[in-house]
Order: structure tokens, then C-alpha cells, then sequence
């Protein structure tokens, strides 16, 4: 684990993802194509709207209309405006994010979209601002892998879903990871040192109390999708300043997936 406090870590992260999104604004617009080509989920569905995901937690949640859907890490909102569309007008779909930046450009996207089911609240996934059995759902693309509390967060999802509820989440998972790389700040707020074994993500939800707990779907990161992934969460392989060093990517093949798991909460 790496030598930096909790607060550390999520100052970081912080601080790194406010600046990302204006400068995917700028230069990117776009997705981790490559990876949602190569996994079968589409392209882009949303013009405009930055995304910084590791696949499409939607495409393998059966979300119905009339559901409340919470977003964990909902970012400048693609999945959010999706699940919003989801559930229609009888439904509801909520964004937590601690970015700043992140919520207001997701409020832009919201309001550009012409998206009125959906809301967006200010917190942070480890102390969620949400009631007790308040959804349906849980989503979250990309964003477990950041937290330096794990647990706290599957138990927090735990509380918040109603009991029956659902969670799919999309999120990397690592073999081995070099433990130098474990304590390198750019690798952890892109999406890789943070990242746990597949096990124990598996053993955390279970852990929390889930059941049904499985793996969907996986992507397995070669040398070059790997700049996917880290273009996808920092944008720009080639940015010193924004992208992890990827100077460990050739060790780091076959090190690295991303995961589609499932979980529920008992009726
Ligand atoms: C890699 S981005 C993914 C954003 C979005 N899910 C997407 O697919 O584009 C991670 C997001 O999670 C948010 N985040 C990270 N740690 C968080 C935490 N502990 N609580 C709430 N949000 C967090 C960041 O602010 C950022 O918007």
C-alpha cells in the first residue's frame, strides 16, 4: 500500500481529474475507443461528453424503466445521461462525483442533453450522500480502482441499494503489479495502481455483504491497448504531465484487465 494517508490520494485524484477534464474538453471528446471497439460496446454514443471509462457497466445491466440508478464516480456523465435515458421519465438516475470540475461540466452535459431525470450530488463514494435502500441500481465506470478505502465503498453500496438491488460495475483489475508501480502516484490516478487483484475485488464486494458476486466480462490489456486505458483516464499517452510513465508497459502486458462484475443485494 502505498506511503501516502487516504486524504493524499484523494487530493490527487482530485486535482488530477479537475484538470483532465478541461483538457479533454480541449483536445480529446472522445472515449477509450479502442477498448469499447474491441469489447463489442460501441463507440462514443455521446458527442461531446468526455468520458474517462474502462468499458460500459450499461451494456450488461438490465436496468428497467421506472428504476433509480446511482452512478459512483459519474464524471462528466456518459454513462449517467445513458442510464437517465434508461429509466425514462418514471425513473431517475443520480451522479456522485467529488470533482468539482467533473460535476459542472456533467450538469452541462445533463442540461446540453436535455436530460431532466437525472441529478448530480457533490461527495465522495467512501461516505456517500445518499439514503439508506435509495436505488435500484449501482453503476460505476472506472472509478472503484481509485479509492484508497475499498471497503468502506462496497459497504457503502451496500446501504444505499434497495435490498434486491443491483450493482455493475466496470473497473480494472491487475496480476502482480510491480510494487514500485503500487506506490506511484500518476499510476494510481491512472486507474492502475490502485487497481486490486480480481479476487479480491470479488472478496471485498462479497465481504460487503453481495452475493451473486461474478465477473460478466473482461478485457485483457496488450502493450498497446494498455495507452487505451491510460488515455482513457488521463488523456494523451504522449502528455508527460497527464499520462502515467508508461515506461513499465511492456512489463505491465497480460498485467492488467478490465472487468464487467455483477453483484446483488438480497431481497
Ligand atoms: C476515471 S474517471 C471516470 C469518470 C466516468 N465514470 C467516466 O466513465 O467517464 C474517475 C471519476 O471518479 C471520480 N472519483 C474518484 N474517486 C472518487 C471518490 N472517492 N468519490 C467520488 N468520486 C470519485 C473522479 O472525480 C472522476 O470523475
Amino acid at each position: 500500500m502505498m506511503k501516502k494517508s487516504h486524504e493524499e490520494i484523494k487530493k490527487a485524484v482530485r486535482e488530477h481529474y479537475g484538470q483532465a477534464v478541461a483538457h479533454r474538453s480541449e483536445c480529446c471528446g472522445g472515449s477509450s475507443r479502442v477498448q469499447l471497439e474491441e469489447q463489442g460496446a460501441g463507440t462514443d454514443p455521446l458527442q461531446g461528453v468526455a468520458s474517462f471509462g474502462c468499458g460500459s457497466p450499461l451494456a450488461f445491466a438490465n436496468i428497467a424503466p421506472g428504476d433509480t440508478v446511482l452512478d459512483l464516480g459519474a464524471g462528466a456523465g456518459p454513462d449517467l445521461i445513458m442510464a437517465a435515458r434508461k429509466v425514462g421519465p418514471e425513473g431517475k438516475a443520480i451522479g456522485l462525483d467529488m470533482t468539482p470540475e467533473m460535476i459542472d461540466a456533467c450538469r452541462r452535459n445533463l442540461e446540453a442533453a436535455g436530460i431532466e431525470n437525472a441529478e448530480v450530488r457533490q461527495g465522495e463514494m467512501e461516505n456517500m450522500p445518499v439514503a439508506d435502500a435509495e436505488v435500484d441500481w449501482i453503476i460505476s465506470n472506472c472509478v472503484i480502482n481509485l479509492s484508497p478505502d475499498k471497503e468502506k465503498v462496497f459497504a457503502e453500496a451496500f446501504r444505499v441499494l434497495k435490498p434486491g438491488g443491483q450493482m455493475l460495475v466496470s473497473d480494472i483489475v491487475t496480476v502482480g503489479l510491480p510494487q514500485a508501480l503500487r506506490e506511484n502516484m500518476t499510476a494510481w490516478v491512472g486507474c492502475i495502481a490502485g487497481a486490486v487483484e480480481q479476487d479480491e475485488y470479488i472478496r471485498l464486494a462479497r465481504e460487503a455483504g453481495f452475493e451473486n458476486v461474478r465477473v460478466v466480462d473482461k478485457y485483457e490489456y496488450s502493450e498497446s491497448s494498455l495507452c487505451a486505458l491510460t488515455e482513457g483516464c488521463s488523456c494523451g499517452c504522449d502528455d508527460d504531465k497527464a499520462s502515467p510513465d508508461m515506461s513499465h508497459a511492456g512489463d505491465l502486458a497480460g498485467r492488467i484487465a478490465s472487468v464487467r462484475l455483477y453483484a446483488r443485494k438480497r431481497k
